[in-house]
């Protein structure tokens, strides 16, 4: 079977029950470093947090990652507990996050991305936002949505390759919407609460 989504017991962190066809999975980015992504797990926590403790800059995208360290500890906890989660691991150590709430799947999740600088601009963001598209189809959504600065041209460029396009008119900030074709028949199972 593929793709099945259990939100048994819901301890989001249960996410260790969601599998998927696309993860693991690995890339290689234009330098040519090998970078495996993978479903985050409880035992991730501490490298994924010296990840948003090292990521410059801070506090751009929609306030995130959060700038003072309280703040940024209280929201990582809520996204690992709430989220579904996917890290890029280089060498032992996370340099990208992404996560998508699949807890109201088949409807609309909102995405979210970071790479670490020094990993930026090498293909890792948009083969990561393609491996997430599989991932949303894989959970049957039917669409993904992402919030970003429209200033931010290097993410809308990516999100665009993936087939995100503009929902709103132009402001600061502006919605991107990803429509996913569905199969007739989804060989995802979806065990809600
Ligand atoms: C946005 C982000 C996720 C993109 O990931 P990435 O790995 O850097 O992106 P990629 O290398 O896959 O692709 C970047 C593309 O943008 C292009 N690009 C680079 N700088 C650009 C710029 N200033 N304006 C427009 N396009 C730009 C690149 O040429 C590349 O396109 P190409 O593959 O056709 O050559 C990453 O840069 C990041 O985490 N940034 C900080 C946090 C952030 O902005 N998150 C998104 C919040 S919504």
């Amino acid at each position: 079977m593929t793709g099945v989504l259990d939100f048994d017991e819901m301890s989001y962190a249960g996410q260790k029950r969601l599998r998927f066809e696309s993860l693991p999975s690995q890339i290689k980015d234009r330098r040519g470093r090998l970078i495996k992504l993978r479903a985050y797990e409880a035992t991730d926590f501490e490298g994924l947090k010296e990840m948003y403790d090292t990521f410059e800059p801070k506090g751009l995208e929609s306030g995130l990652p959060p700038l003072d360290d309280q703040a940024r500890l209280r929201w990582l906890n809520c996204v690992v507990s709430d989220l579904f989660n996917v890290l890029a691991v280089y060498k032992g150590r996370v340099i990208g996050h992404s996560a998508l709430d699949l807890s109201c799947a088949p409807s609309c999740p909102e995405y979210l991305i970071f790479i670490k600088k020094g990993f930026r601009n090498c293909g890792i963001g948009t083969a990561f936002s393609m491996v997430m598209k599989r991932v949303s189809k894989e959970a049957g959504c039917e669409k993904v949505i992402v919030t970003v600065r429209t200033a931010n041209t290097r993410a809308v460029k990516v999100f665009k390759k993936v087939g995100f396009e503009f929902t709103d008119e132009i402001e600061v900030e502006r919605d991107m919407e990803l429509k996913l074709k569905q199969a007739k028949t989804s060989r995802t199972k979806i065990c809600k609460r």
